[in-house]
């Protein structure tokens, strides 16, 4: 079994989201989700799916999955949307999918990649489930982000927490800047997909304005509206710390 984060019994909705100011990374994800997500479909797998924030997002698919390897998180999800027929919940790894080849329209995962040791595995079993024409958008953390580029520059960089790697934010490898919690190279993360067959379409820069400092002086509504201004040209060529993909399986 490969090693995993574990989320039994976190307390990671409330820590996380409600306690923590992250209004702004909240409303910019779902931007990118709901401007990358098909319009329709018949069903659809959140991997790694936590409590299901992002759930309301799925509102034009037939029939929804949520799935995460944690029981506690899919039990909070089932409480929280546990009367809408149109979800299933299920507890499942992301490296063993408990689903036949190409059952999947659509797969998503968000906030679920730097945690896992091994990327290529789990892209390799998206592409398993996805049907074909299926797409799979993700969100990873990227080691290319200004603030990490900034650091690099000025050698001013975190104290390293695992292994002895530099965080030079240009190399290509993954970066483990604590124990599995991993933040890639852009390039890096597409040929993985790509060597999954999945087919790169489409892009988006998101959080260019994860800074405390601006949250704090700058209306919420106002950094919104920039950063989703922002999320298409941005992906260009991405300096933000968070990205979305979309991959479809040709
Ligand atoms: C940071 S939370 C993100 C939750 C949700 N996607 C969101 O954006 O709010 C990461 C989630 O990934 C799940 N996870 C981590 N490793 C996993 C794996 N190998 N298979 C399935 N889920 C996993 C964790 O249990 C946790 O619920």
């Amino acid at each position: 079994m490969k090693q995993f984060c574990d989320y039994e019994g976190s307390t990671y909705r409330a820590d996380f989201w409600e306690g923590q100011g992250r209004e702004y990374e909240d409303r910019v994800e779902r931007a990118a989700l709901h401007s990358l997500l098909p319009a329709k479909g018949r069903r659809l797998l959140e991997l790694g799916s936590g409590y299901g924030r992002l759930a309301d997002l799925y509102a034009g698919c037939q029939h929804v999955i949520l799935s995460d390897r944690a029981f506690s998180q899919i039990k909070q999800a089932r409480d929280r949307l546990g009367g809408d027929p149109c979800f299933t919940f299920i507890v499942a790894d992301a490296y063993a999918l408990p689903f036949v080849a190409g059952a999947m329209d659509q797969v998503v995962s968000v906030r679920v990649l730097h945690h896992l040791v091994d990327v290529p595995a789990a892209f390799a079993e998206i592409a398993r489930v996805l049907s074909r024409g299926g797409t799979y958008v993700t969100e990873f953390a990227s080691k290319r982000h200004l603030k990490a580029i900034a650091r690099y520059l000025l050698n001013r960089q975190p104290p390293i927490t695992v292994g002895s790697q530099r965080a030079n934010p240009f190399s290509p490898d993954p970066y483990e800047f604590a124990a599995l919690n991993f933040d890639f190279h852009p390039r890096w993360i597409e040929r993985a997909l790509q060597q999954a067959g999945l087919k790169v379409e489409a892009r988006r820069a998101v959080s260019h304005f994860r800074v405390t400092s601006l949250k704090r002086l700058v209306p919420l509504g106002l950094l919104v509206a920039a950063d989703r201004a922002l999320q298409r040209a941005g992906a260009v060529w991405p300096w933000t710390p968070s990205l979305f993909i979309r991959a479809r399986k040709p």
